[in-house]
């Protein structure tokens, strides 16, 4: 039987969720964050899983209206402050991925807090994906190798991502099948749902079930069962 250590998930939705019932984008990622929030406790309380890692602000996601990506950074940082206290109470250590350098200087210290705060936690890591995006992730990583004097193995190119973990399952909401420049690397064997539910919608038993699924698929990893 499988037991998922790491998942990932692409939230998408939010901005669809709000617009069909009348409401500003906005509110539909007000509403994701609370939900964050419960997959973050949900996956903190199962033994199994050490990694969450959720895509939370693309590298393409600047080409959005201002107000929205103005809106998108305060939520992070509020976000942040306000939960430092559950990430401490369930023993999560935050960890983000992605070129943070982009974001403001405030930002950016708040991030740098949490992290720094939650350091000693050694249970469920949760790993943002900020400014994140799988291409150029592994270009940041190989111009970090690009002198060495050896050939790059894969194992070097991997310890210089800022992603190290195979994904196990990787999730996506709102109803897409592609995977928007998240974890190409790291999802090469991982086990890929998509879900029509909108992220806002999106629960622990639907998690719960997703796990459950997991569990009896029969993964070969390019070899013979
Ligand atoms: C995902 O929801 C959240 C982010 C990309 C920040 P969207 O904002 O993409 O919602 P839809 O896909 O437009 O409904
Ligand atoms: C992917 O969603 C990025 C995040 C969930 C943060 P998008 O809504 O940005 O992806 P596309 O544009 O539909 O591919
Ligand atoms: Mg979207």
């Amino acid at each position: 039987m499988n037991q998922a250590k790491h998942i990932a998930i692409i939230m998408d939705g939010n901005g669809r969720w709000a617009q069909m019932q009348g409401l500003k984008r906005v509110k539909g990622h007000e509403t994701g964050a609370k939900v964050v929030k419960a997959i973050t406790t949900y996956c903190s309380n199962n033994e199994n899983i050490e990694r969450l890692t959720l895509y939370a602000f693309s590298t393409e996601n600047w080409k959005r209206p201002r107000l929205e990506v103005e809106f998108l950074m305060k939520l992070l940082d509020n976000y942040l402050k306000n939960e430092l206290p559950s990430y401490l109470k369930n023993n999560v250590k935050f960890e983000p991925i992605g070129d943070t350098r982009a974001f403001s200087k405030s930002l950016q210290k708040t991030i740098k807090m949490v992290e720094e705060k939650t350091a000693h936690c050694d249970g469920l890591v949760q790993s943002l994906a900020l400014n994140y995006g799988s291409q150029d992730e592994i270009l940041r990583a190989v111009n970090a190798l690009k002198n060495s004097k050896k050939d790059i193995t894969a194992e070097m190119l991997n310890n210089a991502l800022d992603c190290k973990e195979d994904v196990d399952i990787l999730i996506r909401t709102g109803g897409d099948s592609r995977l928007s420049n998240f974890l190409l690397w790291q999802a090469a064997y991982a086990e890929l749902f998509f879900i029509d539910k909108l992220w806002p919608d999106f629960s622990s038993k639907d998690l719960e079930k997703i796990i459950k699924q997991f569990t009896k698929v029969e993964r070969r990893f390019g070899g013979l069962k």
